[in-house]
């Protein structure tokens, strides 16, 4: 049935990672097959989904090639043994969360979707399968994963066929940012491939080749490249908790952190990308893998090294915790029968990913002081926002429109960087507030000074 391909891949996990990065290798290459499969049942039907605006992940430009690519040579099932059975290559996109007991809770990934992949990937796949770590792991996991493909290299487990399974394992760690995923999937900086053999190398090279330069395409060993996402990640949240951390020395002496964050950004040695001050950074991956590093670096017995990374997730804590207290004490240090509104829910702006959203913990803290939250944000739903809480649903009110969100409301907190923030009508707004009505801007994006000119009191972090 498949006579038309020259290739099969198949990728287990229809998440952030695998659906979107199987839709574009689908769509730049028509001559592949590519089954994604995941024990997610919701999440398949949603991928397969005939309204493409309910696909399980937001990201521009992606309804676009599901439509091109679905029925056609990019499918989507609960099929993960077949499917495993007639690939080629498979790519392994699971989740790898933050382990939370035994040993290395806290700090280490919890491989145990990892290790399910493998056994299963180990149990059906047919002949020479090239096996794709896609997800982020700690360094010499693919051992692991060897371990186990090798124990069932001879044996033979698929009912009495006589073929003789082999392995080969393949790092090819993604760097897709959300909410510019097709983009950087599109035009990536560049493709990191780590390996063992040319040939497994080779042959997931020749995919990317179909649409990427060839002197993009990195070529390293396997333990390099598993290294090399893990730091790569550490490096872009360390500068986030840099400048933040200079926003509130910027608070204290005058400086503002916007002008701080150009004057340093122009000279080429540091650059202007990842400057911005703001919450602190959120998302499924920052945190995860520079706790990771850490726990790698102990591990080693480099207790400096893992101590030096750790501060990067100590300060972006403070920094929420930061912000929470000002809050606090620019509404006479009680939130006490007052209604706050979160403007913003998602992790940043352009994705309606919540995970590990800087939202999540300020927003914690203000419910903790008494405060009323009303929640807005364009594209992260109620139900998502519920689920966050546990006990303090009362206090909780999720609304469609930021200006319903923003009556009888003491204070506006901007947690996301929504561009829609900037085109709302603050007048609007002004008038339905609890007066003195405020704004606190976490991500320094609004315009301070006609805030100000219509009658708002605003807070605008680092300045
Ligand atoms: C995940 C990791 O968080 C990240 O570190 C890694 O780089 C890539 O994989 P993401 O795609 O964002 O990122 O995760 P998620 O959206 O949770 O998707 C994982 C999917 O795998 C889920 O849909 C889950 O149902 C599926 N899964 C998990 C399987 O299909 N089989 C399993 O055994 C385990
Ligand atoms: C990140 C990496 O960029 C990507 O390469 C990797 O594969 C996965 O993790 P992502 O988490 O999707 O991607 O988003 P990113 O754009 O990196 O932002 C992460 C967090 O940092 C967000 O909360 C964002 O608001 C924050 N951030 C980013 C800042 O606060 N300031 C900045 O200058 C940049």
């Amino acid at each position: 049935m498949n006579n038309k391909f020259e290739k099969n891949v198949c990728c287990i996990g229809a998440g952030y990672v695998g659906g979107p990065t199987m839709s574009v290798i689908a769509s730049n290459c028509p001559a592949i097959r590519i089954d994604v499969v995941d024990i997610n049942k919701e999440r398949i039907e949603a991928w397969n989904c005939n309204d493409l605006s309910q696909l399980p992940v937001f990201e521009p430009g992606l309804e676009e090639i599901v439509k091109k690519c679905r029925g056609k040579n990019l499918f989507f099932s609960n099929k993960v043994e077949e499917s495993i059975a007639k690939a080629d290559i498979v790519f392994i996109s699971v989740n790898t969360p933050t382990k939370t007991r035994g040993i290395g809770a806290g700090y280490a990934s919890d491989l145990k979707w990892i290790e399910s992949s493998a056994r299963q990937i180990a149990q059906f796949a047919r002949n020479h399968t090239v096996v794709v770590e896609k997800s982020t792991l700690p360094v010499k996991t693919a051992e692991t994963i060897k371990t186990i493909l090798n124990s069932s290299e001879q044996s033979d487990d698929i009912g009495g066929d006589d073929n003789k399974k082999t392995f080969s394992i393949v790092s090819n760690p993604e760097f897709l940012a959300e909410g510019t995923a097709i983009e950087d999937l599109q035009n990536p900086d560049r493709v990191l491939i780590g390996g063992e053999d040319d040939f497994s190398i080779n042959l997931i090279s020749d995919i990317y080749k179909n649409w990427i330069d060839p002197d993009k395409i990195i070529t390293t060993n396997l333990w390099s490249s598993e290294l090399s996402k893990l730091v790569a990640n550490a490096f872009l949240a360390q500068r986030i908790s840099s400048i933040n951390s200079i926003s509130a020395l910027c608070e204290n002496t005058g400086a503002d952190i916007i002008e701080v964050s150009k004057a340093i950004g122009t000279d080429s040695r540091i650059g202007s990308k990842f400057l911005k001050p703001g919450p602190g950074f959120g998302g499924s991956c920052f945190k995860k893998d520079i706790l990771n590093l850490v726990y790698l670096s102990r591990y080693y017995g480099l207790r400096e090294v893992g101590d030096y990374w750790e501060q990067v997730v100590d300060i972006n804590q403070w920094q929420q915790r930061r912000i929470s207290s000002l809050v606090i004490k620019n509404l006479f240090g009680t939130l006490s029968n007052k209604k706050l509104a979160v403007f913003g829910f998602s992790f940043k702006a352009n994705t309606n990913d919540t995970r590990e959203s800087p939202s999540i913990n300020i927003s914690k803290n203000l419910l903790q002081e008494g405060a009323k939250l009303s929640f807005y944000d364009p594209k992260v739903n109620e139900k998502q926002i519920f689920t966050e809480f546990d006990n303090s649903q009362e206090e909780i009110f999720v609304y469609d429109t930021a200006l319903k969100a923003a009556e009888g409301a003491d204070a506006i907190i901007v947690l996301t960087e929504w561009e829609e923030f900037n085109c709302l009508d603050w007048n609007d707004i002004f008038k339905i507030m609890r007066k003195p009505a405020w704004i606190f801007d976490a991500r320094v994006f609004l315009d301070k000074t006609s805030l100000e000119n219509i009658g708002f009191k605003v807070w605008s972090l680092g300045t």
